[in-house]
């Protein structure tokens, strides 16, 4: 049994947790292996041997650093290889390559300003998406916040706030970090649709790598074509029903940090687009450009999730079968091919009692409150990996089951 098991031994404190290991199935955390279910490592690559290779021979070559910026001398080989593979994988002409997919949605809050006077935001999008509404400085109101998922109150918002000529930017998360909930993407077009100019910026973090048949995120899933996806205005769409009466424009944001095993944020689209993120956002000019090793890594990444679909395969085999395992427990886990499920329980108090049970038998799950649409009484939140196997997802289920139990309601 590769799991050491003290049910008497206390849990340690919930901000003092030091990963000393890489990211996996099983990840070493203040100096006990448990079976990890956290986290965001869903193709389970960050401690890939060809990944850490890659970073080593690009230190190696490179150095540490570039010690400049994108609009100067800042970029390196391993740079334009993940703008490369980035552009290759998500089906796009270009790529553009940040320090992290937070900054992502910064840099395409600014290239969008100019047309957009009305934001409407999921209530529990994540952060990121909140602050980049600071550099959408044309907007003609507050942004309207819209009940989580909720298609009918984004068309009321519309019908009744937006006034004619004003043109929409809707925000969401692709898949919500916490719940698991997956954004309804199509309904969204098809209710901003009457309205010209309209616009859906969807954050995806989450998404891309995991799901998809291409691996291409929340946005394949609802089949929108990756030519329809970060254009700039002026472009048509190359779809059939392009003209002023197309649909609306559809925005990403990415990032390489998780379900792909490196780290940075991406933002695949056309060049022209891409030109535009760069004249008008800060990011690049200003912010140092990926270390190399760091960049290495990821185009390796990239290249094996390109490579082998098995790994997404395995990821949705383990999804299914660990939300089909929860609903058998009696909860409320929706089928659904996103790696990530939140577990709301009746108290804070309960579901932190589960989580240190959990911790006592060797088995990590994350307990997340005011964070990422978790809520003030926060949520427990599982997140399953390619890596895992069938007998680990029993034993979380199990002793999920029996800390449940044991916790009793209230
Ligand atoms: C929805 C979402 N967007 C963006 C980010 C930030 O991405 P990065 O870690 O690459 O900055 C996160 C968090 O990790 C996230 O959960």
């Amino acid at each position: 049994m590769p799991f050491e098991s003290s049910p008497s031994a206390e849990p340690p404190q919930l901000d003092s947790w030091t990963m000393e290991g890489p990211p996996g199935a099983e990840t070493v955390l203040n100096g006990r292996r448990y079976l990890y279910f956290a986290g965001t490592g869903y193709l389970g690559l960050q401690g890939h041997p060809a990944l850490v290779e890659a970073a080593k021979a690009a230190a190696d070559r490179f150095g540490i650093h570039t010690a400049t910026t994108r609009s100067g001398f800042g970029t390196s080989p391993p740079v334009r290889e993940v703008e490369r593979r980035a552009a290759q994988f998500f089906g796009s002409e270009s790529a553009l390559y940040l320090v992290s997919g937070y900054a992502g949605n910064f840099a395409i809050a600014a290239a969008l300003a100019p047309a957009v006077d009305v934001v409407l935001i999921d209530e529990l999008a994540h952060d990121c998406l909140r602050e980049s509404i600071r550099w959408l400085d044309r907007l003609q109101r507050p942004p309207l916040t819209f009940r989580h998922r909720d298609v009918d109150a984004v068309r009321q918002l519309l019908e009744t706030e937006v006034s004619p000529g004003q043109r929409p930017l809707l925000m969401t998360d692709g898949i919500f970090p916490v719940s698991g909930n997956v954004a309804p993407v199509v309904d969204y077009l098809k209710v901003l649709a009457p309205f010209p100019g309209a616009l859906l910026l969807v954050d995806d973090a989450h998404g891309v790598g995991a799901v998809g048949e291409h691996g291409r995120g929340t946005l394949e899933l609802a089949g929108v074509p990756a030519q329809r996806i970060n254009r700039a205005l002026e472009e048509p769409t190359n779809e059939s029903n392009d003209g002023p009466a197309a649909g609306p424009r559809v925005f990403l944001s990415a990032t390489l940090s998780k379900a792909f095993g490196g780290h940075g944020g991406i933002i695949p689209g056309s060049a022209a687009f891409l030109d535009r993120v760069r004249q008008l956002s800060g990011w690049f000019r200003g912010a140092s450009a990926p270390t190399a090793a760091v960049a290495a890594a990821t185009a390796k990444g990239l290249e094996i999730v390109e490579s082998d679909p098995q790994l997404r395969l395995r990821l949705a085999e383990n999804v299914a079968t660990l939300r089909h395992r929860l609903r058998a427990l009696g909860l409320d886990v929706e089928p659904s091919p996103s790696p990530v499920v939140g577990l709301r329980l009746d108290s804070a108090e309960r579901m932190q009692r589960v989580q240190q049970r959990l911790v006592s038998a060797g088995i990590v799950i994350a307990y997340a409150r005011d964070y990422a649409g978790a809520g003030p009484a926060g949520m427990l939140r599982i997140a399953v990996f390619a890596t895992h196997t069938r007998p680990m997802i029993d034993r979380l289920v199990d002793c999920l089951g029996q800390a449940l139990q044991a916790s009793g309601p209230g």
